[in-house]
């Protein structure tokens, strides 16, 4: 059995006393819960990453940053490297997100170079695959993710293989407030399993977690992660208020 994971994606919002309250209110919410069994991590923006990181470990909840430059060092004004993430306490990267590719010229080889470098360092990359609203209609999902996978796991070893994350976000699915159905998503799901399986086979692919993004709220969450590959979640506008987060904490774990 996998464990299920859910992590909240930031992205731009929370200066460090927000980032902070959050982190509370969320650890006083969780622990509502009682003994959890999901697990639970927070990817806010770099600057309040030290700020939480105790706070963080204190509650049980893991922490993660939403990109990486795969140079451990050097001349690159503005990039952050992977052992300066794990240094501020970071367990997880998210590699590949859709918006870095749209926005930031992410290309798929980058997105290998950025997994590779996350897991050199000692840290489990998310590595995010989806297709546009224009992809899906041409009927290109299954190739459009298959490409992406292969580039973005090309350079992980089979031996790191076993710890990674893949999220499956399909982008007209990302803060739009429509999210895919859970039929669709497991489709798509299944399909990535199938493509681990063939580059690291049976054993390994058992193992990898693959989480579902967009539109994820407590209303659908535990519909779309019962789903037999949908290992967790990966939520976006959800998870900056503690009641929604801690509400799909609670249906990732069948709980009222
Ligand atoms: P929303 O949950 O806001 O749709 O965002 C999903 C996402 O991009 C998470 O990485």
């Amino acid at each position: 059995m996998r464990t299920k994971l859910v992590a909240g994606n930031w992205k731009l919002h929370k200066t460090v006393a927000e980032a902070r309250a959050l982190v509370e209110e969320l650890s006083v919410r969780l622990r509502g819960l009682g003994g959890r069994r999901a697990e639970v991590a927070v990817m806010p923006p770099f600057t309040a990453l030290w700020a939480v990181r105790e706070a963080c470990s204190a509650a049980g909840l893991q922490l993660g940053a939403q990109d990486v430059h795969w140079e451990e060092q050097g001349a690159f004004t503005g990039e952050v490297s992977a052992k300066m993430l794990r240094d501020v306490g970071c367990q997880y990267v998210i590699v590949g997100h859709s918006e870095r590719r749209a926005m930031f010229g992410d290309t798929p080889e980058n997105v290998g170079k950025k997994a590779a470098a996350v897991l050199g360092a000692g840290l489990v990359p998310i590595i995010c695959v989806g297709e546009t609203l224009a992809e899906r209609e041409r009927g290109e999902t299954m190739a459009v993710v298959r490409a992406q996978l292969e580039a973005a796991v090309a350079p992980v070893t089979a031996g790191d293989a076993p710890t990674i994350v893949i999220a499956y976000e399909p982008v007209w699915a990302i803060g739009t407030g429509k999210n895919a159905e859970t039929y669709q998503a497991q489709e798509v799901h299944e399909h990535i399993r199938g493509l681990l399986r063939s580059a690291f086979g049976e054993g390994v692919t058992d193992a990898i977690r693959i989480l579902y993004g967009g539109s994820v709220k407590p209303s659908n969450a535990g519909d779309l992660m019962s789903a037999p590959d949908i290992d967790g979640a990966l939520v976006g506008g959800a998870s900056l208020s503690a009641d929604s987060f801690a509400g799909i904490v609670a249906a990732a774990e069948n709980r009222p």
